[in-house]
């Protein structure tokens, strides 16, 4: 079903770091089970590690009760995570607060791909509660393919590939353990190199399902420009009735500085953890670092910028998607 190739050239050996060491293009060699699928669909980027569970992950058992959010990394996952598991659990703000959201809101793949991590999580998600909760950041090509049978609800979330390079090289730095310039870095994604890349296809690929009935397509422009008005389409998506209180409610609950204050949110434990087994234990880093549209203006420079917005017109070309969205 998939082919695994080795990735040997300088540029990918120079994005090596203690939480992903090696790197593997995964390709899924038959289109067929997904007919929503281009061509240009079938590849990602992602730590060696993953082959021995790609087919587990793409054989994985949905159930239509499920609720996936699906994202590239650093495009406000956590914070949709929160929005929708309250959505879904009618306001139950007592749990929430009580259990972390990363128990609510399980990461799927998170041990199929960090290297220093020996859980299977492809199997803990299996046995969770239903209804469950998952977070992905896996391209459509590998995700389980019931999910296209079964129709759970999935809620995709995109976000500006400049303000997603910034924070990213942040991550990948401080959580992962990057010790690389940041210029292969940015290289890297350019290239479409970088674990979970190639980013804007990961994106056309579910702007290409929005209408679908069981499909939420959300950006994190959206949500920073107008929240009320996402949360109004998420309750409809749920087919939820909540009132104006209960929303201004949610509103500020899902503040940046409320989740940022929130330990249930805020993702410290996790961060702690992550930065210890990677080589930068005791240093600080906050995983709700700026939570900005346009922060890119501060860390790239003019020339990156550049070539990001020819990237990003490369890619986007003869679709109907803009990152404005
Ligand atoms: P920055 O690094 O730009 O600050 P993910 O959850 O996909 O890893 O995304 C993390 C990004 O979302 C970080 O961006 C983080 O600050 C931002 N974020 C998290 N919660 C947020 C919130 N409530 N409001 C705005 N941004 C938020």
């Amino acid at each position: 079903m998939f082919s695994f190739k080795p990735l040997n050239c300088e540029l990918v050996k120079s994005l090596s770091c203690p939480g992903a060491p090696t790197f593997i293009e995964v390709k899924l060699e038959d289109l067929s089970e997904n007919p929503r699928l281009d061509s240009e669909s079938k590849t990602c980027i992602l730590p060696e590690k993953y082959q021995h569970f790609a087919d587990k992950v793409r054989n994985f058992e949905v159930f239509d009760d499920d609720v996936w959010i699906v994202t590239f990394p650093k495009c406000g996952t956590t914070w949709t995570q929160e929005m929708v598991w309250l959505m879904d659990h009618d306001l139950d703000y007592h749990t929430a607060k009580q259990i972390n959201l990363n128990r609510r809101s399980a990461y799927f793949e998170i041990g199929a791909i960090a290297n220093n991590l020996s859980v299977d999580s492809i199997s803990n998600t299996a046995n969770l509660p239903r209804p469950r909760h998952i977070k992905s950041h896996l391209p459509m090509a590998l995700l389980p393919k019931q999910l296209w049978t079964v129709k759970p609800r999935i809620v995709y979330v995109s976000r500006n590939p400049k303000d997603v390079a910034v924070s990213y090289m942040h991550h990948y730095q401080m959580i992962m353990g990057y010790r690389g310039t940041e210029k292969n870095f940015l290289e890297g994604l350019l290239a479409d190199k970088v674990m979970y890349c190639p980013q804007v296809q990961h994106v056309l690929d579910f702007w290409r399902i929005r209408d679908q009935q069981n499909v939420l397509f959300l950006t994190y422009e959206q949500m920073k420009r107008d929240l009320v008005g996402v949360l109004s389409r998420v309750s409809q998506f749920f087919r939820k009735c909540f009132s104006e209180e209960q929303l201004t409610e949610l509103f500020h609950h899902l503040s940046f500085d409320e989740m940022k204050k929130n330990p249930a949110t805020n993702n410290v434990e996790m961060v702690a953890a992550a930065m210890q087994m990677n080589g930068r234990g005791g240093e600080k880093f906050e995983f709700m670092r700026k939570g900005q549209v346009g922060d890119y203006k501060n860390e790239l420079s003019v020339d990156y910028i550049e070539r990001f917005e020819e990237y990003i017109r490369q890619k986007l070309e003869g679709n109907d998607f803009d990152f404005s969205h």
